[in-house]
């Protein structure tokens, strides 16, 4: 099943192998993607579809050094070689929207950026900066309501400009900690404005991204990534998860989400999403549901026969294998991805993974 194609009327992909969201931080050069970049996706392209790097929609969401954008021309144009070169070598190819928020230190932000969240509570902990080595996180500016519209444009302008430069869609991440989780989590949003303080309050900021975008570009090039039980960037579980996430996924099945994508990152010393979660969730959505974390050929195998997803993202073993869709085939060994080399600027570790000769 994983080699089968699987066409929507959307998207025609050749097989069922996506690449999961990777930063790698090769972005050097004013948030641009560059000829390395292009390199390193094309090089992937026989994955069934291409989700980019947490791309920032915003000044204030470039949290991280190196990381790309999508806020300007010269970054749009940069997109545009990559997003071609993988439509020549025959791959599709969505851009994941990351607005890292309070997961920040300001020395990381272009001049003008602001470090902002749901609250004025920095995020525990340490971020790398290029500048000052390791900081603690910066405090971040409580988003008032006229920031809330703002990063909402900002993320509808985004998608438009990543559809411009011929991106088959969008992921919007409300994933791993960063803005859209941070609101989904009570444990970092205490809002009493009506964008928190409930199940409904708390999932409002993720709808109104996703109505916005989807009446901007077209429901069927909109995807979303969750992390339910996830804890990175210090998010982690509460009482009321299984039935808020439920509620949000009803609400994205009814706008007709191209996808929603689910990750469990235990395999990384997460908690576990409960099964019966995972079920419920492809359940209630009508569009195409992607699970992530910690698979290999045999057990995404075991997914798809068991309708537990229709997809099945891959991440470290993308980053290591630019041929393994091909290694899968053949049941070749794996490259080992080295972890020392994820978030460097040059091509170790980037584009020297080799292929089957
Ligand atoms: C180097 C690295 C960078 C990552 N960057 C992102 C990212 O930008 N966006 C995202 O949603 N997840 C990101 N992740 C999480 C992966 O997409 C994926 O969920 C995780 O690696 C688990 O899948 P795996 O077991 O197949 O590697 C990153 C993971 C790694 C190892």
């Amino acid at each position: 099943m994983l080699f089968d194609a699987l066409a929507t009327p959307a998207l025609n992909l050749k097989n069922r192998m996506v690449m999961s969201p990777l930063t790698r931080s090769r972005a050097v050069e004013r948030n641009c993607p560059n000829a390395l970049m292009v390199e390193y996706y094309r090089q992937r392209a026989s994955a069934g579809l291409i989700i980019t790097e947490g791309t920032s929609p915003s000044i204030n969401g470039l949290g991280y050094a190196n990381i790309p954008g999508i806020c300007n021309d010269e970054q749009e144009k940069g997109w545009q070689a990559v997003v071609s070169a993988v439509h020549e070598a025959g791959g599709k190819m969505v851009m994941q929207l990351m607005h890292t928020g309070r997961v920040t230190h300001v020395a990381n932000l272009p001049s003008g950026g602001e470090v902002m969240g749901p609250m004025a509570e920095a995020c525990p902990g340490e971020i790398f900066t290029l500048s000052q080595g390791l900081k603690p996180h910066t405090a971040p500016r409580a988003m008032s309501a006229a920031d809330i519209e703002q990063v909402v444009k900002e993320f509808t302008e985004a998608a438009q400009r990543a559809i411009r430069a011929g991106f088959d869609g969008v992921e919007l991440h409300a994933a791993n900690g960063y803005l859209i989780e941070q609101f989904l989590n009570p444990n970092v949003n205490g809002r009493t404005d009506g964008y928190g303080g409930s199940i409904s309050g708390r999932n409002r900021l993720a709808l109104d991204i996703a109505r916005s975008v989807v009446a901007a570009i077209g429901a069927n090039k909109v995807g979303i990534r969750l992390s339910p039980c996830g804890v990175f960037n210090s998010t982690g579980g509460f009482a009321e998860v299984e039935p808020q996430y439920l509620a949000l996924v009803r609400e994205l099945s009814a706008l007709g989400l191209l996808y929603i994508h689910v990750l469990d990152h235990s395999a990384m010393g997460a908690p576990a999403v409960p099964e019966t979660l995972k079920r419920e969730l492809k359940q209630q959505f009508k569009g195409l549901f992607i699970l992530a974390g910690g698979f290999d050929r045999d057990t995404a195998e075991t997914a798809l026969t068991e309708k537990k997803a229709d997809l099945i993202a891959f991440g470290r073993s993308f980053l290591a294998n630019p041929d393994l869709v091909q290694r899968f085939k053949l049941g070749a060994p794996l490259n080992v991805p080295d972890m020392e080399t994820f978030y460097t600027s040059d091509a170790k570790g980037y584009t020297d993974y080799p292929s089957l000769p």
